[in-house]
């Protein structure tokens, strides 16, 4: 698949099947995702691919919590974030309850951690901790698609960094960033819905919105 149609179709897919995904398959992505840069190449990176039915579940129950206690919060921001279109918010809302209650049938789990544990402080250096995991997150996610693999990102299951920790035998000093539940879609991959380009690109300084198309 060109790179192009694997970007502009490459979206989070939360109804997966629970059929079997190939090891080899999931190792390749995986070798794929590690391609991407880390500061200082590092490299300072670790994936734990999920499959004991046992953890799934674990993350699973974490995951359920935290939307319980999140939910109204999630739908807060991102009705804002939307402009308030409810229609797809509530698409999306339907969609998390569906991986939510359906997480413990999804056949693989990847977790990104990264070795080290991330400062708070100064801001640059948690932009580069999570700098050095994401790039390799968003490869996975680009893999995954051009293999027809559904992928989702989430970070529900980690608002309890030590539940996390716990549930994934993780030593106090790797931490887990990012979880990607994948598996063999039930629907249709894209296209993305994402706002004009010159709504959110300046030129030379910020507000400058050079790149506004007036509409047709
Ligand atoms: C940092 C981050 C955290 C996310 N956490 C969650 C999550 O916990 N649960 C979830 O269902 N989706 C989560 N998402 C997925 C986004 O909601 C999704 O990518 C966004 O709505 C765009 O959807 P699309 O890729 O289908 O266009 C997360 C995405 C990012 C980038």
């Amino acid at each position: 698949m060109p790179l192009e149609e694997a970007m502009r179709t490459q979206r989070v897919i939360r109804r997966v099947k629970s059929d079997p995904v190939d090891d080899a398959l999931i190792l390749h992505l995986l070798e794929l995702a590690m391609k991407a840069p880390t500061g200082s190449n590092a490299q300072n990176w670790e994936f734990i691919v999920v499959k004991d039915r046992a953890v799934v579940a674990k993350l699973a129950r974490l995951n359920r919590r935290a939307l319980a206690v999140g939910a109204g919060i999630y739908k807060r921001i991102a009705t804002r974030r939307s402009g308030g279109q409810n229609e797809q918010m509530l698409r999306i809302e339907k969609a998390v309850r569906w991986q939510a209650e359906h997480f413990e049938e999804i056949p693989v789990v990847v977790v990104a951690c990264l070795k080290g544990v991330v400062p708070g402080w100064p801001p640059i250096a948690a932009s580069s901790s999570y700098g050095s995991i994401y790039p390799a997150v968003q490869n996975l996610l680009l893999a995954a698609r051009a293999a027809g693999l559904g992928a989702a990102l989430i970070t529900l299951p980690l608002w309890s960094t030590m539940l996390a920790r716990r549930a994934l035998g993780l030593p106090w000093n790797v931490t887990p960033c990012a979880v990607i539940p994948m598996g063999w879609p039930k629907g249709k991959y894209g296209p993305t819905t994402r706002r004009p380009v010159g709504e959110l690109v300046s030129l030379d300084r910020y507000g400058n919105r050079a790149f506004l198309q007036e509409p047709r």
